[in-house]
């Protein structure tokens, strides 16, 4: 029986149902910076997806990698077996990963990258002898995705606070988001000192009681904020000191969103893990990791040696289509220098941005990378509305952003030419001149 032809059997994620299903945005088709809609209407793509196709859409290696993978080896368990390109990938994440960042647990999405990454730090200080560290500190606005252990270390309220009591044990950084930064190109002047929070936090609970601190290093769903200069650099010093360990969630700003392979490159600053998943496959095969250190890898590598180390994994970690999707992504992006392009092209990207700022309602502009935002001033007692007005004005237009709360959030692909960059600015400018 055919089902029948409504929208209303699918409850989309993260969607307002009801406005989307009384005017739907179907999206069809595409290729390179541009989708296609069920009306055949052509829309740039300024968010590269969701943050993620980082390579453009529909490239012919990755599709071709894909085909192949599926018609050869569909699946392979991966709980007491292995298949070539599993260990392939993981060797060339770690080459690319951090100095010291050398083994890869495979995951399907960011969030699962995510609570993997906080229960290797539970065990690994539980494999070290100290049990007792099972505190765990985000930062007020953190998007980790939307499990348990994501949105307790998380800071966006709305993604917590009809869910109950959480994950016990969490605390949280402040934000970085100062006023006195408004307006700034990269990373601002302000703030480096809100990582001393941390000492605070040690000296309230104790360092034997605390895990790991997760931070996103530009912290992109809650409308980009940037870490201030030599933050990142004393969140790492302070978590050295007392033995805590550092991850950074790079789910958004890994594989070039800023100009290198991971913020933690960029910034100069290793952390003890990473999260990653979008560019990993440049979304086309749901895929995350955790990267972690020798140091805590090999904590775990002890015991007889017919026995399991981590009793932790998914039916679906590292499969072969999407490590071969994963493959053919890294090839993509070394073959076209796609890393080494987003710095050439931040200074162009930040002059487009910035032109904005005269535009009405607009009260600050930042960018990082290929990563930009624009905030407006709520409307009066309609916090998101006016933002909301300008995606969808946006999207009649033919171009595609995101907005969260009442922040335009962009982030391209990282093969965007100039003349994309300009119809994103004019585009921008007519949205933002029509907006109430
Ligand atoms: C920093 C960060 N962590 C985790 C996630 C969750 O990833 P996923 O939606 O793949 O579960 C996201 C998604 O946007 C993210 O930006």
């Amino acid at each position: 029986m055919n089902a029948p032809n409504d929208l209303s059997a699918f409850w989309m994620p993260f969607t307002a149902n009801r406005q989307f299903k009384a005017a739907p945005r179907m999206l069809t088709s595409a290729e390179g910076m541009f989708y296609r809609t069920d009306t055949d209407r052509e829309v740039l793509d300024a968010t590269a997806g969701l943050w993620c196709v980082n390579a453009g859409h529909c490239r012919p290696k990755i599709v071709e990698a894909v085909q192949r993978q599926v018609a050869e080896l569909d699946y392979a368990p991966a709980f007491q077996m292995g298949h070539p390109k599993a260990f392939e990938l993981a060797s060339r994440l770690a080459a690319i990963a951090p100095e010291g960042l050398d083994h890869v647990f495979y995951t399907n999405s960011g969030s699962e990258a995510v609570e993997t990454a906080l229960k290797i730090a539970l065990a690994y200080h539980k494999a070290k002898g100290q049990g007792g560290r099972t505190r765990l500190i985000g930062r007020e606005r953190g998007y980790h995705g939307v499990n348990f252990g994501g949105i307790s270390v998380g800071g966006i309220v709305n993604n917590r606070r009809v869910f109950g009591p959480l994950v016990p044990g969490v605390d949280h950084l402040p934000h970085t988001h100062l006023p006195q930064n408004a307006w700034t190109r990269g990373q601002p002047e302000h703030g480096a000192d809100l990582a001393d929070d941390l000492e605070r936090l040690v000296a309230l609970h104790g360092a034997e009681t605390i895990a790991a601190v997760i931070v996103e290093p530009v912290a992109g769903s809650t409308g980009v904020l940037l870490p201030p200069k030599g933050y990142l650099e004393r969140l790492r010093e302070i978590t050295r000191k007392h033995g805590i360990l550092l991850i950074f969630d790079e789910v958004i700003t890994g594989f070039g969103r800023v100009g290198a392979p991971f913020a933690a490159d960029r910034f100069g600053v290793t952390p003890d893990m990473i999260t990653c998943a979008k560019g990993l496959t440049n979304g086309t095969i749901p895929m995350g990791a955790v990267i972690a250190s020798s140091e805590i890898h090999d904590a775990f590598m002890n015991g007889p040696d017919h026995l399991i180390e981590l009793f932790h994994g998914y039916t679906y970690s590292g499969t072969p289509v999407a490590c071969a999707a994963g493959l053919a992504t890294l090839d993509t992006y070394r073959d076209e220098g796609l890393f080494e392009r987003t710095q050439e092209l931040e200074d162009r990207w930040a002059d487009m941005l910035h032109g904005l700022r005269d535009c009405r309602n607009v009260i600050d502009v930042r960018n990082i990378g290929l990563i930009g935002a624009i905030e407006l001033q709520p409307m009066e007692g309609q916090p998101t509305k006016r933002a909301f007005q300008a995606f969808l004005d946006a999207f009649e237009k033919g171009l595609m952003i995101r907005t969260t709360g009442d922040i335009i959030a962009m982030s391209p692909p990282l093969i965007i030419e100039q003349e994309h960059i300009d119809r994103i600015g004019e585009t921008l400018r007519g949205v933002l001149k029509a907006l109430d």
